[in-house]
């Protein structure tokens, strides 16, 4: 590709249009909200600039989150294919699978959570307590390591599918890895529409890593936006993730018919609020935690939204960040998350 070609811009209709071509089931409560933080804003002092949060966290199913919006396109594909039955594989406090299972129990499908093990198993509790109530198949697999992972994982297709079910791999599907990436481009043309009305031109946003922040990017660079996204990883290092990202980016702009192309340089990944490990509660993530719930009555959660907004706290503390730079924390959900940390958060509510 040229670089003229890589460098192509695109109209919000022209990207909205590209985006129409993809089977897609409205399911989230659209638009989400933006809202001001003005508490958060005062309480990080005279250098803070304006900030805003976009209520991803405020969708609709099932305690919402921004992954109700890649499941608008993933229930496409899945109808398409004539599926009755979704397979994922995660831990029990996956946001993931408590969305998939929200999705089966609507559309008369059902989920099948193989679920690996993690020291969120017992008591049962957030997001694991949601996936029983709202019928989700528990298969225990043995062991976290991948191989074991993939063969159980084979092994339980074999058993479904000698069964009759017509099954959806969530984690094999190619459109599926991508469909939230897709979705997100939406969200740009969302975001650009509120921020015109409120006449604000924001320089960065935070959010969790993922394919939503790939597609915020990807539709940002190719509407010629000026904000720079940052992925937060709760995980990977960050050449992984760069790459992660810009891959997905990539192949949904190949679909989607965009010349644009993601390149690491075109996003600002951190890696250095991850602390010990995923799932594991960091200082600075419970910091942010306590100062959303009490300046803003927002709820975070420590796995993923913590982290996030723990970066942006930090990057307008050290001066990354100007006061003439105002900034969107996207608020992803995980809200059922935070009962499954009781004991974590409550020592430092206490402290
Ligand atoms: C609350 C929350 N935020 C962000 C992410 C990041 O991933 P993605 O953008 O792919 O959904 C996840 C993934 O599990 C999540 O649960």
């Amino acid at each position: 590709m040229s670089e003229q070609a890589a460098n192509t811009q695109y109209t919000g209709r022209q990207i909205r249009e590209r985006v129409d071509h993809l089977p897609r089931v409205p399911i989230a409560h659209l638009p989400t909200a933006l809202e001001e933080m003005p508490r958060l804003r005062e309480a990080l002092g005279p250098n803070a600039p304006r900030l805003l949060v976009k209520r991803e966290d405020q969708t609709g199913l099932a305690l919402g989150g921004n992954k109700v919006r890649h499941l608008e396109f993933r229930l496409g594909d899945i109808q398409r294919k004539g599926a009755d039955t979704l397979i994922v594989t995660n831990v029990a406090q996956s946001n993931h699978a408590r969305l998939h299972t929200a999705l089966a129990a609507r559309f008369g499908m059902t989920t099948y959570i193989l679920k690996i093990p993690s020291p969120k198993d017992d008591p049962v509790n957030g997001n694991l307590l949601l996936d029983h109530i709202m019928g989700a198949e528990i298969v225990e697999c043995s062991s976290d390591d991948q191989e074991t992972v993939d063969r159980e994982l084979d092994e339980l297709v074999e058993r479904l599918e000698a069964e009759g079910r017509s099954v959806y791999i969530v984690p094999r599907e190619p459109f599926s890895k991508i469909a939230g990436t897709c979705g997100y481009t939406l969200t740009a043309l969302e975001l650009m529409d509120q921020l015109d009305e409120l006449a604000v031109s924001p320089s960065h946003i935070f959010m969790a890593a993922g394919t939503s922040s790939a597609g915020l990017a990807l539709a940002g660079k190719a509407l010629g936006l000026p904000y720079r996204v940052h992925p937060i990883s709760v995980k990977q290092p960050r050449a992984e993730l760069e790459e992660h990202i810009c891959t997905v980016a990539n192949k949904a702009a190949e679909l989607l018919e965009l010349e644009t192309r993601l390149t690491p340089e075109d996003i600002d990944v951190h890696d250095e609020f991850v602390g010990a490990g995923y799932g594991i509660a960091t200082d600075a993530g419970m910091e942010a935690m306590r100062m959303a719930g009490r300046l803003e009555g927002l709820i975070l959660d420590p796995v993923y939204t913590a982290k996030a907004l723990s970066a942006l706290i930090s990057q307008i503390r050290d001066g990354s960040i100007t006061r003439d730079q105002p900034a969107i924390f996207v608020h992803t959900g995980g809200l059922p998350i935070t009962f499954a940390y009781n004991d974590e958060i409550m020592r430092e509510m206490r402290s």
